[in-house]
């Protein structure tokens, strides 16, 4: 019974979908979109995720429109391939190199920018232990880094890997260069949600199961990209009175190399009508450049407009808050 309302439930959600988030979507959307030229001089950007697919684009877009782009992502040829195509176009890009799903590299990383770990995991600004090449203001940072992990994977420091990589680094991430100093009030901050984010209420119960038996890779997928709905709404309040903006998006479904290794039937399914990287990285390009208004109260942005953030009634009855999934966070680390 159970297995038959998922697969009904499936095939609504995918019925419903199927022209909005594919390519048919963006292509008839995009008719009634005035030009967009953006221009990025003068903006350093950091970009998780940069070595492939949606992130990969939005970094090598970032630097034609003139920004020096940080690219973050374990060191791979793939991390030198972007780097040498940036090269070859005469692009500021440079490579990172950070395991996201390592907290100790996330640490690592902050470090080498400014930013230092003490043992409770908070960061704070020692501009005593800076290096030459850090403390480099970042205009816009995008964390986009994400994986949905069929295998059951704990990392050396006791995390499951994709909640570590897809949620707990990023976390890390922002806020070690908001209290470093390195994210200015003129900053923006762009997270990467899903689709499969409209599955599941908030739980941080489920955000880090450690015990392989209760573990479902896609289940823990869409439960992190809610998280990451309600964390970028907490950052956009809390963040208010100082301007610093917090969005985040859904960038539809897209022909990446993720699809094609966590996703082969539904890409397989779908292929011919999947955005391409240059339609799933837009949206997340046309925040950086306008840096829109936005509604009050849980939302997300799909195709240059804020969008609901619940579509069942089902997913807003959660005993978690904004605080206590920022509050688990903090005791993670
Ligand atoms: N594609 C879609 O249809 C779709 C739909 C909804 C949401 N999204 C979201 O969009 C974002 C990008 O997705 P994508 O499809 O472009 O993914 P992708 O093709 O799998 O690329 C993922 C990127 O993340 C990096 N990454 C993975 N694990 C990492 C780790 N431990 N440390 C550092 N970097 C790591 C990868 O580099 P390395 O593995 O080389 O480190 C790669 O650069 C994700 O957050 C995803 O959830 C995608």
């Amino acid at each position: 019974m159970d297995k038959l309302k998922l697969l009904f439930g499936a095939l609504a959600f995918y019925g419903r979908f199927f022209c909005s988030f594919t390519a048919i979507g963006f292509h008839v959307r995009r008719l009634f979109w005035p030009r967009f030229q953006p221009d990025f001089h003068g903006q350093h950007w950091v970009v998780t995720g940069a070595s492939a697919g949606i992130g990969r684009h939005i970094a090598l877009a970032a630097a034609r429109a003139g920004a020096s782009v940080t690219a973050v992502a374990r060191a791979s040829t793939k991390l030198d391939e972007v780097v040498a195509t940036a090269q070859a176009e005469g692009l500021q890009l440079q490579a990172a190199p950070c395991d996201l799903s390592s907290m100790a590299d996330v640490s690592r990383w902050l470090v080498e920018r400014g930013a230092v770990a003490n043992s409770g995991g908070t960061t704070n600004a020692a501009p005593g232990q800076t290096t030459a090449a850090a403390l480099q203001r970042v205009d816009v940072l995008v964390n986009n880094a994400g994986v949905m992990l069929d295998e059951h994977t704990l990392t050396a420091e006791g995390l499951e890997a994709s909640f570590a990589t897809n949620l707990l680094s990023h976390y890390r991430l922002t806020k070690g260069l908001v209290a470093a100093g390195l994210l200015p009030s003129t900053a923006v901050v762009v997270n990467m949600t899903s689709g499969g984010a409209y599955h599941v209420p908030l739980s941080t119960a489920m955000l880090n199961v450690t015990d392989a038996a209760r573990y479902n890779g896609t289940y823990a997928y869409a439960f992190h990209k809610r998280a990451q709905v309600v964390l970028s709404e907490y950052w956009r309040t809390q963040w208010n009175a100082d301007g610093r903006r917090s969005y985040v998006l859904h960038p539809g479904w897209v022909d990446t190399p993720g699809v094609k290794r966590s996703l082969p039937r539904f890409r397989a399914a779908l292929k011919r009508v999947l955005r391409d990287e240059a339609a799933g990285a837009d949206t997340a390009l046309w925040l950086a450049a306008t840096k829109p208004a936005q509604p009050i109260g849980e939302h997300l942005f799909f195709d240059r407009k804020a969008r609901a953030a619940h579509l069942a009634a089902s997913t807003r009855v959660s005993r978690d808050t904004a605080e206590t999934l920022v509050a688990y966070l903090e005791k993670a680390q």
